[in-house]
Parts: C-alpha cells; sequence; structure tokens
C-alpha cells in the first residue's frame, strides 16, 4: 500500500436530501484508520454541521472536484456518475444506491469501472445488524410519522381528564410491523394513544402485544409464518389480501391515526387502504403513508403533500428520514463506518470485503453489472 486511502464525502445533491453520508465522528475514525478523507464545502449543512466541524477532526474540506483521486465516495443517495471524474480506477462508491430505481445510475458506474456498493443490500445476518442503513433509517421514520401526524390531527393523543370534560384518547393503527412499524407502535404508545397493529408475517403479534398494542390479524387465511428470505415480506394471494381487506374495513373505520409502513423488496408497495375505506374514517383522522416513494400503501397519497379526501388528511414523506436530518445522517454515518471498518485489512490500509457481505451489496466490478438481484 503506497500512501493513505482517500474518502470522499460529497454533499448531496437530490432534493429534500439533508443528510450527510458522514459525520466529524465517523470522519475522525476513518483517519484513525489511517485514511485521509475530503468533505465537499456544505456537505454536513442540512444535517447542521459546518465545515468547521470537518475540519476540526483532521478532513480537508474542498469547493470543488471532493472526488477527484478517490479510493471510496461515500453518499447517502448515489451520487450522478458526472460528480465522479477523477476518481481512481475501481474506486468504491458506498452509499443507498436504489439499486431498482436508479438503474441507470448503476449502468453508469459500470460503464466508468466503478464498484458501485449497495447499502441497502446488505444482508440481514447479525455481525451486520450495525451496517444496516435501512433499520437505522426506518427506525426513525416510524417516529417521526408518528410526530407528524399528530401534529396535523387537530385532537390530542392521550386521555385527559380536564375540569372541563375529558378528551379522549386517540386511537392509532399501524399497518406493516418491520422496523419502522415498531418504532411508530412504541411512539405512538408513550404519546398516550390507544394502538393498534397489523402485518403479514404472524411473527410479529407476539412484537406487537409486548409493546402493549393489540394485534389485528387475519386469522381465516395462512399469512407468512415466521418471516420469509431476510425477513421480508412476499406478496400474498388474493384470497389473503381479500380477508384482509375486509378485517381492514372493519377497523379503519374506527381509527383516528393511520401510519401504513408495508414494503416488499423490489417491488411496488403493497395497496392496503383504499379510497372506499377512507371514506368510512371519520372527518380530521391523519393518514401518514411511509410507503409512498414506493408506491403508496394508501390510495392517492402524494408525496410531500397533505392531501385531502373525505375529510381525511393524508400524508406522506418521499424521504421521511431526512426530516430527522441530524440523527438521520449520524446513524447513516456510523452504519458506513461500521462497515468499511469491519473489513478494514491493516497491512493493506484499506477494506477488503469477503464473499457473503461483498457479494450481496456489490452492484458492479470490472466494467459490468454483477448483482445476481439486477441480473434475473
Ligand atoms: P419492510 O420495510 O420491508 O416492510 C415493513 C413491514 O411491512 C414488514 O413487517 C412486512 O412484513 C410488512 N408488510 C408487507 N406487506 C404487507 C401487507 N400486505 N400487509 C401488512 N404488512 C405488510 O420490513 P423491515 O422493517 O425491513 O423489517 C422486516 C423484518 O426484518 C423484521 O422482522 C425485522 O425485525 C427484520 N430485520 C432483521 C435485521 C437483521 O437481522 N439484521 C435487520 C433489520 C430488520
Amino acid at each position: 500500500m503506497t500512501g493513505a486511502i482517500k474518502i470522499a464525502v460529497l454533499r448531496e445533491r437530490a432534493a429534500g436530501e439533508s443528510r450527510v453520508s458522514a459525520t466529524p465522528e465517523t470522519v475522525k475514525k476513518f483517519i484513525a484508520l489511517g485514511a485521509s478523507v475530503a468533505v465537499e464545502s456544505g456537505a454536513g449543512a442540512g444535517a447542521s454541521i459546518g465545515d468547521d466541524d470537518y475540519r476540526a477532526v483532521g478532513a480537508q474540506v474542498v469547493a470543488t472536484d471532493a472526488a477527484k483521486d478517490a479510493d471510496i465516495v461515500l453518499g447517502v443517495q448515489g451520487p450522478e456518475a458526472d460528480l465522479l471524474a477523477g476518481v481512481k480506477p475501481g474506486a468504491w462508491i458506498v452509499a443507498g444506491l436504489d439499486p431498482f430505481g436508479q438503474r441507470d445510475r448503476v449502468d453508469a458506474y459500470a460503464a466508468a469501472g466503478l464498484e458501485a456498493l449497495a447499502m441497502e443490500f446488505m444482508p440481514r445476518i447479525t455481525r451486520a445488524q450495525s451496517m444496516d442503513i435501512l433499520s437505522s433509517q426506518s427506525n426513525l421514520a416510524g417516529y417521526k410519522a408518528v410526530i407528524t401526524a399528530a401534529n396535523i390531527y387537530g385532537r390530542a393523543f392521550p386521555m385527559m381528564m380536564t375540569a372541563a370534560g375529558t378528551v379522549s384518547a386517540a386511537k392509532a393503527f399501524v399497518m406493516g410491523v418491520g422496523v419502522a412499524g415498531l418504532q411508530a407502535i412504541a411512539t405512538a404508545r408513550r404519546m398516550g394513544a390507544q394502538v393498534s397493529a397489523t402485518d403479514v408475517r404472524s411473527a410479529t403479534k407476539e412484537q406487537i402485544q409486548s409493546l402493549g398494542a393489540k394485534p389485528i390479524f387475519v386469522e381465516s387465511v395462512a399469512g407468512i409464518e415466521g418471516e420469509g428470505a431476510g425477513g421480508y415480506a412476499t406478496e400474498m394471494s388474493e384470497e389473503y389480501q381479500k380477508a384482509q381487506a375486509e378485517l381492514v374495513s372493519a377497523h379503519i373505520a374506527k381509527q383516528d391515526i393511520v401510519i401504513t409502513t408495508a414494503l416488499i423488496p423490489g417491488r411496488a408497495a403493497p395497496r392496503l387502504v383504499s379510497d372506499a375505506q377512507i371514506a368510512t374514517m371519520k372527518p380530521g383522522s391523519v393518514i401518514f403513508d411511509l410507503a409512498v416513494s414506493q408506491g403508496g400503501n394508501v390510495e392517492g397519497s402524494v408525496a410531500d403533500q397533505v392531501v385531502e379526501k373525505h375529510g381525511v388528511k393524508i400524508v406522506g414523506y418521499s424521504n421521511t428520514a431526512a426530516h430527522l436530518a441530524a440523527d438521520a445522517s449520524a446513524l447513516f454515518s456510523r452504519n458506513l463506518y461500521n462497515f468499511l471498518s469491519a473489513f478494514w485489512d491493516k497491512e493493506q490500509g484499506k477494506p477488503v470485503l469477503d464473499e457473503e457481505i461483498g457479494n450481496a451489496i456489490r452492484l458492479t466490478q470490472g466494467g459490468k453489472v454483477v448483482n445476481e438481484r439486477l441480473l434475473g
């Protein structure tokens, strides 16, 4: 190894993207590993981190060409290929690359001879938990969805007994109980709502109960017992979907707040709430659709807008974690650091991946798209 490897931290270009892929904390740790770090000026601004904060831990802050001569480029989202002019041949791009949604960009990385590593393809194995950007960001998103819904809702969450009379507790229903859904349940409970929740994976029933919420499950048709590959859901049978729609119809009419989080990897989000069901809800109720940017769980939801249908407000952020930019950046940055440092080869002075994780997350190598999830 000749000289320290160079890590570049780019300013995010996507609209509404306020996060940053390295904080002063992780920059300091990369430097302690022997790397040099170049941060593009303004990269941390959206997360309340100034250029001087990066300089103070030893980073070089540059106005242009941050990626020049870089061995590793970090991003929250994948950078446009033209921002990567001048990187070393075979440089790594480590970010949330949205491989299915941004396929053209992945192809451009391949054509440029770069090695693109998609952090959202991190396998769900115990040793990779601390590297899992989907979990760290979903957790914050679940919290923010409830806080946002509460803010828009014209009533209180907790029951309050006052001299002027009683305010009744809000009823909140969480649909999809993965990482975001569990945090949504916990947050709504802490705020005093009466919470119920549903999922297709029967393993979530106990988790819902352990958070003090009521499970609402289709019992007549089999759901997914335990968990499928990687803990993810798959598309349900038509019979199941019909039974689920009936069950939800009866329940949703009584809810004040609905938080939907259901996702199926590599596919459009399943439609869980129809316009007809919204029409049965009380005016003033609020629905937050956390899946809005993947096609939406709720009929009529529009990204980054509050839409009113039948007196019900439907909200969804296209990038919910970015609304908690400082915490989201801190966790995202640690995910990237935990990943790269776990594979750091002291002799070579750079990370060297193993097969299990390397093959799961590597999208491009040697001028080609190599990931089997993209080739199939
Ligand atoms: P996700 O974001 O892919 O989906 C959210 C939830 O929606 C899931 O619980 C899914 O079952 C549910 N869902 C899908 N279709 C639905 C439908 N039609 N109706 C109702 N619900 C539906 O899931 P997430 O948050 O990524 O978590 C999935 C599982 O992976 C969880 O059990 C989680 O604990 C596990 N996990 C494991 C990790 C590890 O071992 N390293 C790391 C992170 C999560």
